[in-house]
């Protein structure tokens, strides 16, 4: 389902009130919510609604998305450091309901396999929320990917290296990410995309109308019998 909204203004209400809903069917949610500029008023959104509405958030897990290689949960930019920010201090998530990557272990396999695991033991998941990368891309899982991967370390496209620079104050090596595979986020009961703005009008356009392939990894959400593309009216301008 593709649904085109006037402002990102009220893209945003739509998305926090998917999560919303989400967790009031099922309080005892498994989220996975994305990092990011795209999702960042939607979050804001989301909290100020669970607030007004008394909707507690105790039985919710959260899972990450993706995190950079290198970069450490207290830095602003990590993924963790957006989320903790966002959602998980304002809603006063504990600790033990949140499985983030850590970008900085000695052992990315075995944080792999930690998330992994964690996905098996408590997932599906219920909700996935992502943006998407101007190459494409779905957490880290940029062109070319395997789709049937589950955790895995990457080797950043250059465009994500280039772009995620925004999210930093200093210059950083981004070379490396971590991430959960197409596999784990297909499997999510629902799967929800949001994009805003001209510079996603192109890829928007590929991933709407082009092939189904790991060429544009976001087209696969068009096989997703959930899923949920959610544009304001300058992303879907080339549609
Ligand atoms: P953005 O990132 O929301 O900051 O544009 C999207 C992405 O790269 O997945």
């Amino acid at each position: 389902m593709v649904s085109i909204f006037n402002t990102y203004d009220a893209l945003s209400d739509f998305a926090a009130q998917e999560i919303i809903n989400t967790v009031q069917q099922n309080p005892k949610a498994v989220l996975c919510l994305a990092a990011g500029d795209t999702p960042r008023l939607a979050y804001k959104k989301m909290v100020a609604l669970a607030h007004k509405n008394h909707l507690s958030f105790f039985g919710v897990t959260f899972i990450g998305l993706d995190e950079w290689v290198g970069i450490g949960p207290a830095i602003e930019g990590s993924c963790y450091h957006f989320l903790n920010e966002l959602i998980f201090k304002p809603l006063s998530i504990k600790e033990e309901a949140i499985f983030f990557f850590n970008g900085m272990a000695a052992n990315l396999q075995a944080e792999c396999k930690r998330i992994d695991a964690t996905i098996k033991e408590l997932g599906p998941i219920d909700l996935t929320l992502v943006g998407i990368g101007i190459n494409g891309h779905i957490g880290f899982n940029e062109p070319g990917i395997d789709p049937e991967l589950g955790a895995h370390i990457v080797a950043l496209d250059a465009v994500t290296a280039n772009v995620g620079q925004k999210y930093f104050r200093e210059k950083k090596q981004l070379t490396q990410g971590i991430s959960l595979g197409m596999a784990q986020i297909m499997a999510s009961g629902k799967v929800v995309l949001v994009a805003n703005g001209l510079k996603k009008a192109a890829i928007i356009s590929e991933t709407m109308q082009g092939n189904i392939s790991n060429a544009v990894p976001a087209s696969f959400i068009r096989n997703h019998p959930n899923g949920m593309i959610l544009l304001d009216k300058e992303a879907a301008a080339e549609l």
